[in-house]
């Protein structure tokens, strides 16, 4: 998960890396009563979007009022910033700028190992940087073991060609940055600009922060910095229900068992749609796992009927752990709790371990939408076929 710069600066400041006062605001009223609070004679109002380039953008404007704070963030709100549009602003206080620095620590998988990457020429795009001086770039590799102490930190400054005398205020703040790059389990600290100040200070002027989802149960914190309002309703919806579910672009709702299963699902879908009148596609991925109970199968069915994009549904199951028996008895009971909810077609591809039972289940129950498919591709073929038709019933009805 991306964090947003103004979350980014919150993490860093509880570790205590040196930086400028900031508060977020939504509203213009929000920016100005933000800039008072600051109370610093010059301002910036940031643009909090989860891309670089704000500064070109016009997305970061430096003001000497809280009116001219309210009046930038008038301007900057709403604004689109290579397709994110600006829905909060942060407010930092303004710092003198004697010079612009670059560091960042990202975890290189590729050689198994931590990365800083530290430059005196900082501000601009790093990946001009890199290929226009990939000199003025140094590349130091960090052993996650030992993590990024005093010594790394000053082998780093020395790499990027830090004048001696700024060494040790440059070096102790990227101590700091290894600490939160740790406490959080980040993936990525980028600052860019690290910045020197009139004063002699440094201190870190923009704040990137990639966290690993995969450590969110470490993090109970973390929950609050997901951005609710980027996030898909559905998706969400799933996600308190502990479904393994991401929403597609197309028609045909897909549940299966097993991540590989709904991937190779998601491929015959989509080729059997591919010649069919308007390609039919996946609307979704679904993974119920193994051993999946009635109520995970309901919780799946339910999400993917809410879609009104999905014309018709193909669940593909190969009994291994799971009983075909038991997810038969998790259709019809998802069945029974969806009552009218169940109001398209439902392909069924039954194999593997209690299939015979399975298949009697659900061939018992007659129910007006089930399809039963022999084999995988039958059913992709039929359930996109179904999309297909569910499409040209809907137009005429409409
Ligand atoms: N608090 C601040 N005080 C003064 N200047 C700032 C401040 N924050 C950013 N700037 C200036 O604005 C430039 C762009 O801001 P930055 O946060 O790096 O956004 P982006 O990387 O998205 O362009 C910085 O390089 C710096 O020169
Ligand atoms: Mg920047």
């Amino acid at each position: 998960m991306d964090l947003f710069e103004y979350q980014a600066r919150d993490l860093f400041e509880a570790h205590g890396v040196p930086v400028p006062g900031g508060l977020v605001a939504r509203t213009p009223e929000e920016a100005m009563a933000a800039a008072t609070r600051i109370g610093s004679p010059v301002t910036v109002v940031k643009a909090q979007v989860k891309t670089g380039g704000r500064g070109k953008a016009g997305g970061v404007k430096v003001v000497k009022s809280p009116e001219a704070a309210r009046e930038a963030a008038e301007r900057i709100l709403g604004m689109d910033i290579k397709g994110h549009t600006v829905r909060a602003v942060m407010v930092a206080q303004g710092i003198d700028i004697a010079e612009e620095y670059y560091f960042s620590l990202l975890v290189d998988r590729a050689q198994r190992n931590w990365l800083a990457m530290c430059s005196v020429q900082g501000g601009m795009d790093i990946e001009t940087l890199a290929a226009e001086h990939p000199d003025a770039l140094a590349r130091v590799a960090v052993d996650p073991r030992v993590g990024l102490d005093a010594d790394k930190a000053m082998e780093i400054v020395a790499a990027a060609g830090f004048a001696e005398a700024d060494r040790a205020g440059v070096a102790d703040l990227l101590v700091r940055l290894g600490e939160v790059f740790v406490a959080e389990d980040a993936t990525l600290v980028e600052v860019n600009p690290l910045v020197k100040t009139g004063n002699g200070d440094f201190l870190a002027a923009d704040a990137k922060v990639t966290l690993d989802d995969n450590a969110v149960f470490r993090h109970p914190d973390h929950a609050e910095l997901a951005d609710i309002s980027a996030t898909d309703p559905l998706e969400l919806a799933a996600a308190e229900r502990d479904l393994n579910y991401v929403k597609l672009d197309g028609d045909v709702g897909i549940i299966g068992n097993g991540a590989g299963l709904v991937m190779s699902t998601l491929d015959v879908v989509a080729y059997a749609g591919a010649d069919l009148p308007g390609s039919p596609s996946p609307a979704n991925f679904l993974d119920i796992g193994g051993g999946a109970s009635a109520q995970v199968m309901a919780d799946g069915l339910g999400i993917i009927l809410s879609d009104p994009s999905v014309r018709s549904v193909f669940v593909n199951v190969f009994g291994g752990i799971t009983a075909c028996d038991e997810v038969a008895n998790g259709i019809k009971q998802a069945l029974e709790m969806l009552g009218d909810q169940a109001t398209r077609p439902l392909v069924v591809r039954l194999d593997g371990n209690a299939v015979e039972e399975g298949r009697a289940i659900l061939a018992a129950l007659n129910h007006p939408q089930i399809r039963l498919a022999e084999t995988m591709d039958d059913g992709a073929r039929l359930a996109a076929e179904l999309a297909v038709d569910t499409a040209a019933t809907s137009r005429q009805e409409a």
